[in-house]
């Protein structure tokens, strides 16, 4: 199933880009380019983007536009990328930050 908006009653219906793969946390997916990553990754059921570094709580999209950092993940090797407003690319490497890291905590 598929839980994207396709038309909002206030922004309209949305244009979707093609179809492109990347992978989040070594796996295969697919999403639609320009889309923000986080929606990419909702459609597929993915909640968790990230664990705090102090207690290690799970966090994810929170206020979707940019404002807060609990969607925050390492994509293509960079810490600290706020999800809900990068858009999605071909290939892109998307993983789940632990505290800054791509590692998680017991491997650190
Ligand atoms: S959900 Fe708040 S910055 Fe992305």
């Amino acid at each position: 199933m598929d839980t994207r908006i396709a038309v909002h009653p206030i922004l309209g219906e949305t244009t979707k880009g093609r179809e492109i793969s990347f992978t989040f946390d070594g796996k295969e997916m697919t999403g639609y380019e320009g889309e923000p990553i986080a929606a990419a990754l909702k459609a597929a059921g993915v909640m968790i983007h990230r664990y705090t570094k102090k207690e290690h709580k799970p966090r994810g999209i929170f206020c979707a536009i940019g404002r807060c950092t609990d969607c925050v993940m390492v994509v293509d090797g960079v810490p600290n990328v706020r999800t809900c407003i990068t858009p999605l690319k071909e290939g892109m490497d998307v993983r789940t930050q632990y505290g800054v890291s791509a590692e998680p905590f017991d491997k650190q």
